[in-house]
């Protein structure tokens, strides 16, 4: 297992890839990085800027802003994860609610801050021993990942984790809120111009509707030892 790789997790959103990916990372001594929380840093930065709300999005005011935009991840050693710096802020939390959920695929479209966020997260990537979620993973980061992973499940079932979750962090949310988002999402997620989530051809489909957490672990696990294998 000395061999490094690159580990792409790619896949709609809720389906586990965070979970999996962090797993996987610590279990490996690889370095993880969640790019969703890049794309909810920008957008957290363009609603605190009020550049964009329900009914506006003031798209060249956050492109002319996004030099003045830092990213850092800092790992917490009592949480075994890195967390999210905006600027020297500590924003993990203020980036999970459902209000930045609104606005992050919209912000995900704009060709300028996904060409900043590449630059980063290729920079971050170049000594390999990575494991990388997204959705444009396999396909624009890393197209020569040796280990590419496609994640799916059915809407619905990707909205009942979402909003367990939400319910037990104490957000007042009704389901049908959870499900309206996560479809919406998927929908500018799979339509936009510039690098929509598609599976690379590459990539390894796994399909979590029927799967537990150890279940879809031992299966990439298998995954990674092959591929480190056959390199
Ligand atoms: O994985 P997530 O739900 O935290 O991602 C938040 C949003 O960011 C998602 O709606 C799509 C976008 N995103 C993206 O366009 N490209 C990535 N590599 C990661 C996330």
């Amino acid at each position: 297992m000395n061999k490094k790789i690159t580990i792409a997790i790619d896949g709609f959103s809720s389906t586990g890839k965070s979970t999996l990916a962090k797993q996987l990372a610590n279990h490996l001594g690889y370095v993880y990085v969640d790019t969703g929380a890049m794309y909810r840093a920008v957008a957290f930065f363009a609603m605190q800027n009020g550049y964009i709300s329900t009914d506006f999005f003031e798209k060249e005011s956050l492109i002319n802003s996004l030099p003045f935009i830092r990213l850092q991840f800092k790992f917490n050693a009592d949480l075994g994860f890195a967390e999210m710096y905006l600027n020297d802020v500590n924003v993990e939390t203020e980036i999970r609610t459902i209000e930045v959920s609104r606005f992050v695929s919209k912000v995900a479209e704009v060709s300028e801050v996904r060409s900043k966020l590449v630059e980063q997260q290729k920079e971050m990537g170049k000594d390999k021993a990575i494991v990388m979620d997204g959705r444009d993973i396999g396909t624009v980061v890393f197209p020569d990942a040796e280990l590419k992973i496609f994640m799916t499940s059915s809407a619905t079932t990707r909205a009942q984790r979402r909003y367990d979750e939400l319910v037990q962090k104490g957000d007042a949310v009704t389901f049908e809120d959870v499900l309206k988002n996560v479809e919406e999402r998927d929908y500018i997620d799979t339509h936009r111009e510039d690098s929509p989530l598609v599976m690379a051809d590459d990539a390894i489909e796994i399909d979590n509707s029927h799967l537990n957490r150890k279940e879809q672990f031992d299966l990439v696990l298998e995954l990674v030892t092959d591929t480190i294998k056959s390199i």
